[in-house]
C-alpha cells in the first residue's frame, strides 16, 4: 500500500491528540486504529501500526491483535469506499440475495474484493441494526435501506460521480 510521509505525520499528530484525551488504554488504541483507517483507505498498513505502537507505547502484537480481531478493521488494502452489505436472515428474506448479486455485478467484484479502480471494497456483515428497512448496506458508515437492484445502482453511481 502506498502512502506519503505527510499521511504518516498526520496519523502521528492525530494519535498524539488521542493520547492527550486520557482514555482507557484499549479505547485509545481503538480510536487510533479507526483514525488510521480514515487516513489510509479503510486499512491499517504496517507503518501505521508502528506509529500507533510507538505513540501509545503499546506493543506491536497488541496493535495487531485488535487490528485483526475486529472485522471493522483490516490490515489488507481496501478501496476508498467500504461497502458492508447485511447478510443476516431478516434482510435476506426481503430481497437481500438479489441486491447482493446486483452489487457484485455492478462493481464487477466478489465479496471481499476491491474494484480495479480502487474505489470500492465489497464486504458482508451480520445485522447492521436496521432490520426494519432491509435489505441494508453501509458505505463508509452511512446506511442505505429498502434496497433494490436499481436503487443500488443509483447509489453506486453517485459515489462514482464524486471522483
Ligand atoms: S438483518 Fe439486516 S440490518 Fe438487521
Amino acid at each position: 500500500m502506498k502512502f506519503t510521509m505527510n499521511e504518516i505525520q498526520q496519523l502521528k499528530a492525530r494519535v498524539e491528540e488521542i493520547k492527550t484525551q486520557k482514555m482507557e488504554s484499549g479505547d485509545e488504541l481503538l480510536m487510533a486504529l479507526h483514525t488510521a483507517q480514515e487516513l489510509f483507505n479503510n486499512s491499517i498498513p504496517i507503518k501505521a501500526a508502528e506509529v500507533i505502537s510507538e505513540v501509545l507505547k503499546v506493543k506491536m502484537n497488541r496493535v495487531y491483535e485488535l487490528a485483526t480481531f475486529y472485522s471493522m478493521y483490516s490490515t489488507r488494502p481496501r478501496g476508498k469506499h467500504l461497502i458492508r452489505f447485511c447478510e443476516s436472515l431478516p434482510c435476506h428474506v426481503v430481497g437481500g440475495r438479489e441486491v447482493t448479486e446486483a452489487l457484485k455485478k455492478i462493481l464487477g467484484v466478489k465479496v471481499g474484493e476491491t474494484t480495479k479502480d480502487g474505489l470500492f471494497t465489497l464486504e458482508t456483515s451480520s445485522c447492521l441494526g436496521l432490520c426494519g428497512v432491509g435489505p441494508v448496506m453501509m458505505i463508509d458508515g452511512e446506511a442505505y435501506g429498502n434496497l433494490t437492484p436499481d436503487r443500488v445502482k443509483e447509489i453506486i453511481d453517485s459515489y462514482r460521480g464524486e471522483k
